[in-house]
């Protein structure tokens, strides 16, 4: 028995930093670390321990955990009790390192060993250091303990395929979540229908590659992801359907075909391009061609006319040249995305980029301004497109006026209206009035 049972429960504070993969593993270890005893607070200073579910993706997101984990010591000298946790991308790449580097990290876990955290939480309780970056035969997900059936908010993710074949020459994921793996269909219709029943009304499939899905069916059948999404789609009272992120080659004609009629699949797509120079996306490793990818887009959007795109890219990749940068640019003209992230390229040791030689750091810095704007201006000519349309939207929370709701639309779009009759989790008909520029306001159509 654990000494919390006699003096109320320990608090657990979770920093989840990076991408949304990250979001839902932080909540399936906070459920794990509640078979324990845990609490989760959002009060660093109260915590019993303090986990830090880290991103490795570019320099940056490194920098920032260890220059956080130097302020934690602080907390560590007036309770030094407290443990402290690196879990996610960082503790898979540097492991051991990071206790050697910060002596007061009690606890270092990779993304495949989350459901061995209890007993290394044990281990940290009896004064032991904890270290698990394996790659462990058996699913995670599987062994985490099931989800409470405590209320959930209207949106959540669900992972369903984790880990990356693609080796895009600049990326870590790789690395550091391994090799493509996809969880079966009946565990994600299972957690699909329990998330539905605590309020959830819109799961975003998560996967680092998640339209590679390939999980065994019921039958034991290899499925796609449309196959999973049409399987989801019979799910009564789930009502929205979205999923992230894809490479375009696994953009798979059922797929394409199911943004044109499953009606419960959202009109939203973020498809990354990365560049738009052949040149660069042969030297990135990315095994298509600006113009298969444009091809691709009008295929997507015959199927779905009003989808909404988003993409990512990375400017400066080594050797990038002016021409080059003209071509992403070209392409951003074309495609004309409604939200886009843009990035320059940070060097990723152990990657075959990382031995190229790089761009001009200025010549960077100008080019992703320039891109960010581009960017910005067509994103705001979707939203004051919305203008005068009908969308649906789901609300979330009450917004910060008094009778205001919050909600996202169909496009992803943040919606707000006044004197809201809506309630948290009701998708109803909105007609947008007017576009700010990070949100729209709209009015209930009654
Ligand atoms: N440098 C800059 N951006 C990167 N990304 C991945 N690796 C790097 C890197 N080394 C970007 C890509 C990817 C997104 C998640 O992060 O655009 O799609
Ligand atoms: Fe990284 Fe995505 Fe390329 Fe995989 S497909 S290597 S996750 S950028």
């Amino acid at each position: 028995m654990t000494s919390s049972k006699m003096t109320g429960p320990k608090k657990l504070f979770i920093k989840t930093y990076g991408c949304q993969m990250n979001v839902y593993d932080s909540e399936r270890m906070s459920e794990a670390l509640g078979g324990q005893g845990y609490v989760e607070t959002d009060r660093q200073e109260d915590a019993d321990m303090i986990l830090l579910n880290t991103c490795h993706i570019r320099e940056k997101a490194v920098e920032k955990v260890y220059s956080d984990l130097g302020r934690l010591r602080k907390f560590k000298d007036v309770k030094p009790d407290l443990k402290i946790g690196v879990a996610g991308c960082v503790a898979q790449a540097e492991g051991g390192e990071i206790m050697r580097r910060q002596p007061l990290v009690d606890l270092v876990v990779g993304p495949q060993s989350y459901h061995r955290l209890p007993e290394m939480e044990a281990q940290t309780q009896k004064g032991q250091k904890a270290l698990d970056t394996d790659f462990p035969e058996e699913d995670k997900f599987e062994h985490l303990k099931a989800r409470p059936k405590a209320k959930r908010a209207p949106s959540a993710f669900l992972t369903v395929q984790e880990g990356c074949d693609k080796f895009c020459a600049f990326c870590v994921v790789p690395y550091t979540r391994g090799a493509e793996v996809s969880r079966p269909v009946d565990r994600i219709l299972t957690e699909a229908r329990d998330l539905v029943e605590r309020g959830v009304r819109e799961i975003t499939l998560l996967g680092q590659n998640v339209n590679a899905y390939h999980g065994a069916g019921p039958d034991g059948s290899d499925y796609t992801l449309a196959k999973l999404i049409w399987d989801l789609d019979k799910v009564d009272g789930l009502e929205r359907i979205r999923f992230t992120t894809s490479h375009p080659n696994d953009m798979t004609d059922d797929l394409i075909e199911a943004h044109g009629t499953c009606a419960k699949l959202m009109p939203y797509l973020h498809l990354p391009v990365q560049s738009g120079s052949d040149r660069i996306l042969k030297r990135m490793n990315r095994s298509h061609t600006a113009e298969s990818y444009l091809r691709l887009i009008e295929r997507i959007r015959e199927a779905r006319p009003d989808i909404v795109m988003s993409g990512d890219f990375i400017v400066g990749f080594p050797e990038e040249t002016e021409e080059d940068f003209q071509a992403t640019m070209d392409l951003v003209e074309e495609v004309k995305y409604g939200y886009a992230y843009s990035f320059k390229y940070s060097t990723r040791p152990g990657t075959p980029a990382a031995e190229r030689p790089l761009v001009d750091a200025a010549a960077a810095d100008d080019r992703l301004q320039r891109l960010q704007g581009l960017i910005t201006h067509h994103q705001r000519a979707i939203q004051d497109a919305m203008v005068g349309r009908t969308v649906g939207v789901l609300f979330e929370k009450p917004g910060r006026m008094d009778g205001q709701m919050v909600g996202k639309s169909d496009h992803l779009h943040a919606v707000h209206v006044k004197d809201c009759s809506a309630a948290i989790g009701e998708v109803r008909p909105v007609r947008i009035v007017s576009a700010g520029t990070n949100s729209l306001a709209g009015e209930l159509i009654l």
